[in-house]
């Protein structure tokens, strides 16, 4: 039998990424070290991490058809991610992003547009077959319409034995309150830094305690707080705790909390313990900061 796949919804765009030296002063004209285009967005970078470890993933968004299309489909395909479910709209533009990448700090600042193109919406949501996945993974955008398609998976859960049953994680990564609605409806919920900070959270342990009566019985909670590692709160009542595993250089940090996200999820869906997988997320999310992109995190992990 094939193994399931891990579906990310969410968003895919364009990096425009400028590596500096050090972040430029406005109103300068500034040479770049490199300049690269990456495929990005949340969702998008979480498959690319899921599948250079080892899972198969699949990933559901929009695009506008052009050229950069082109490049972001081809991109997909060189990590193996399942596409078969990014619906296109013709007339749309492509979101992008420019990131200035500075080699000094590891600082990553992101310039972010998305014009026009429309989320997956539940309509779109309820053709899949899902059946195909053991993991749906959520980052949180249209949240109104992403609590319907999970409530779509409840219903489809509620017929099937546990362990065929579907698991929900969900992403409240922006400070936009309508997020918010997204705490009671996954087994596992990720809130980031900036959120539990908007909300009055000075380290992830106050906000796993603050927000956990957020989530749904049962679940699970998890703040990742950049440098000093990641916290975790469960049905048990028990603070996890990971330190983070700094790279022997701090290079490139953008997309280090999606690498966090994918390689959490990727322990839990393989059945290792909560403690595995915060301590497993922090050191693949490490060891991506000491590089650019996403590719130098393949290879052996110690345990
Ligand atoms: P993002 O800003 O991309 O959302 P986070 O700040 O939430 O990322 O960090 C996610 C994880 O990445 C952290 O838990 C940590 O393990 C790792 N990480 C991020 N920044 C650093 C850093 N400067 N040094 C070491 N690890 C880091
Ligand atoms: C990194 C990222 C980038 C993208 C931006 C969108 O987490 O997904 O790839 O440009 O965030 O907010």
């Amino acid at each position: 039998m094939e193994k399931k796949k891990i579906l990310c919804v969410g968003l895919v765009c364009l990096d425009i990424i400028n590596v500096v030296d050090k972040y430029p002063e406005e109103d300068t004209d500034t040479r770049c070290l490199s300049q690269r285009w990456q495929r990005g967005g949340n969702a998008s970078n979480c498959c690319t991490v899921l599948s250079l470890l080892g899972a198969s993933s699949a990933f559901m968004g929009s695009l506008a058809p052009g050229p950069v299309a082109d490049f972001i489909l081809e991109d997909f395909q060189k990590f193996h991610i399942d596409v078969s479910l990014v619906s296109e709209h013709a007339q749309c533009v492509l979101p992008a992003s420019v990131v200035v990448s500075s080699i000094s700090t590891g600082s990553r600042t992101i310039l972010h547009m998305n014009r026009n193109l429309p989320d997956v919406t539940v309509e779109d949501f309820s053709r899949i077959e899902l059946g195909q996945f053991s993991w749906i993974h959520w980052e949180g955008r249209n949240a109104e319409e992403q609590v319907k398609m999970i409530q779509q998976v409840g219903i489809y859960n509620s017929t099937l034995p546990q362990p065929q049953k579907i698991t929900v994680s969900v992403e409240i990564e922006k400070t936009r309150e309508m997020l918010n609605q997204l705490f009671p409806h996954g087994d596992l919920v990720f809130v980031s830094k900036d959120v539990a900070r908007h909300l009055g959270f000075l380290s992830a342990e106050a906000a796993v305690r603050g927000l956990y009566s957020r989530v749904k019985p049962g679940a699970v909670l998890i703040c990742a707080w950049a440098e000093k590692g990641a916290d975790a709160l469960g049905p048990d009542g028990l603070i996890l705790h990971s330190d983070a595993f700094p790279p022997e250089t701090l290079v490139d940090t953008l997309g280090a909390g999606d690498t966090f996200n994918a390689a959490v999820i990727f322990t839990l869906s393989n059945g290792g313990s909560l403690q595995e997988a915060l301590s497993f997320g922090c050191q693949v999310a490490g060891r991506k900061c000491g590089f650019h992109g996403y590719d130098g995190i393949a290879g052996k992990f110690d345990n």
